[in-house]
């Protein structure tokens, strides 16, 4: 099992929507997801995914479930808030993957710079950045690296993720059985499975050498 937080101060980045994403894209490659809501906000009712969605707003309910499914296969993903001190050292010390989306907006990418400053010095080792909401069109994509994104150290950005209306369906109850999304969506959710399980082999590869360094 490979615990993911995706985290971040700033309200409204995509944090749930990239939950629900990965935990798709994981879903259609056969792994089990299982998402964690932990803001405080009600959570979502679900009703036929194809992963598994849990109301772990008690940090002991989060825990105890990430403690039972440690010797699962698949991800465990925690949609985490901000600015949750107590909440950060929890996850510095607990996940393999912290992800912190941003937009291109200057709070985003500054606010996401502080909180990963943070986040490291709480112990956190592996954070890193995806590009949310980014446009389809070129022109706009490269403004937006020279306005906003050019402050990301790219050794830490692992992937960017267009722009697609119909994702906010999945932050959505069903009031239905839930039905396959769009082309689009499926897409972009394997896309972000793939961006994932890269990073997560990058990590895991670097932390092999430096045992071995020290053997
Ligand atoms: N890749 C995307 N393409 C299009 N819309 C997106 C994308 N990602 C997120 N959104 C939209 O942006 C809005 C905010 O997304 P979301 O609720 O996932 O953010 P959040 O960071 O979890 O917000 P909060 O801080 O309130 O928890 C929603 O309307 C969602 O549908
Ligand atoms: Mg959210």
């Amino acid at each position: 099992m490979k615990g993911i937080a995706v985290v971040g101060t700033r309200g409204g980045v995509g944090k749930t929507s990239i939950c629900h994403l990965l935990a798709l894209g994981a879903a259609w490659k056969n792994i089990p997801a299982y998402l964690m809501h932990t803001d405080n906000r009600e959570p979502i009712s679900v009703n036929g995914r194809a992963y598994t969605f849990y109301d772990a707003r008690k940090p002991e309910t989060l825990s105890t479930l990430m403690g039972a499914a440690m010797n699962n296969d698949g991800l465990c993903i925690v949609d985490s808030g901000g600015n949750r001190p107590k909440f950060d050292k929890w996850i510095a010390e607990s996940v393999d993957l912290v992800l912190m989306p941003i937009t291109p907006d200057p709070e985003s990418v500054d606010m996401a710079l502080l909180h990963m400053q943070q986040l490291e010095e709480y112990g956190a080792k592996n954070v890193r950045f995806l590009l949310n909401m980014v446009s389809s069109n070129k022109n706009e994509q490269a403004r937006d690296f020279r306005k906003y994104f050019y402050k990301i150290p790219e050794d830490k950005i692992i992937g960017k993720l267009k722009k697609v209306a119909a994702v906010k369906r999945l932050r959505e109850s069903d009031t239905e059985p839930f039905k396959t999304p769009p082309s689009n969506v499926n897409n972009l959710s394997r896309t972000l499975y793939f961006m994932v399980k890269s990073a997560l082999e990058n990590i895991e590869e670097s932390e092999e050498k430096e045992q071995s360094m020290k053997v």
